[in-house]
Formats: C-alpha cells, structure tokens, sequence
C-alpha cells in the first residue's frame, strides 16, 4: 500500500521543479533581451529548452503518479477474482453482485445502457478509491482488492443530465 503522506511530497517536488524551470527561462528570456551580439540565437533555444524541459517534467510526473494507481492485476498467488457487473443508466447502477468479500480482488465491469457516466468509488469514511468511465458501447474493467469490510458507494462523477447528482449505488464488503 502507498504512503498516504506520499502524493504531498510529490506535489511539493513538482512545485519546486516547477519554480526552478521557471526561474531559469526567465533568466535565459532576460539575458536574451538585455542584447548583445549573440542574443538573437538564444531566443529558439530558449523555446526548445522550454518545450523539452515542460515535456520531461509531464512525462516524469505521469511516471511518477503509477505507484498510486490503486487498480490492479491479479498475481499467479492471488485467488481467482469475483466479478461485480456494473450497469449505469439514467439515474442509477445495476450491480449484478452488490456484497462482495474483502480481501479477495474484485473484477469490476462497467458499462453504460444510454449515455456517458462513471463510477466513483468511495470507501466508507467517504475517501475516493478509484474511478471508472462508463461509455455507451465499450467495457471498462478494472481490478480491486477491498482491505476492509464495510458499506462503501458508488457514485457518478461524470455529469449525466437532471438526475446526475442523485445517481449512486451502495456495495457491502463482508468480512471473511
Ligand atoms: Cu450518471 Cu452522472
């Protein structure tokens, strides 16, 4: 399991990266503006070092954010998952199986009768866990291990019409 305290120390490097690149291409942007003889060449090597640096921090945030994905796979040790068939339709889920047991990975797949929704994920002090698109026509899967009983909700974060706000649906994880 992550450290919960983790994601705040990785927003903190990224504002700090952020602040460092900045300072550094206003220095460059000034020294290129203050004239002087080869300052017409630094102004495009500004805007690569710009473009490149800009990419390297998205792709390495993006990397970076993996170790908190929270869905997962199931291992050759892990016992075989129980599967929750999650229907959304305008204002409510269909779940094929709505008491699941903790400690066993769950198959969640999710698809939509009409429009475009999602299936939020919330544990039972209200934290989100993970989220599914649900898309009118496709499946989306996705793989989750409860660690602990209890009542936990689902709800649509996906705007989907008048009913949108009122659209959830409630999942007991029994204890084994
Ligand atoms: Cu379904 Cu919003």
């Amino acid at each position: 399991m992550p450290d919960p305290a983790a994601p705040r120390g990785a927003f903190l490097v990224a504002l700090v990266v952020t602040a460092l690149i900045l300072g550094g291409v206003t220095l460059l942007v000034a020294l290129a503006r203050s004239g002087g003889p080869r300052s017409g060449r630094l102004l495009p090597i500004v805007r690569v070092l710009w473009l490149g640096l800009v990419g390297a921090v998205w792709v390495g945030l993006n990397l970076v954010s993996l170790g908190w994905v929270r869905l997962g796979r199931v291992g050759p040790a892990d016992p075989a998952p129980v599967t929750v068939e999650v229907e959304a339709q305008v204002w409510s889920y269909r779940i094929s199986n709505p008491q699941v047991p903790a400690g066993v990975p769950v198959l969640f797949v999710v698809r939509s009768a009409d429009t475009l929704h999602s299936l939020g994920l919330y544990d039972p002090d209200g934290q989100l866990l993970f989220t599914l698109m649900a898309m009118p026509g496709m499946e989306e899967r996705g793989l989750f291990t409860f660690p602990r009983p209890g009542r936990y909700r689902l709800r649509c974060l996906e705007y989907c019409g008048l009913g949108h706000g009122l659209m959830a649906g409630d999942l007991v994880v029994q204890g084994r």
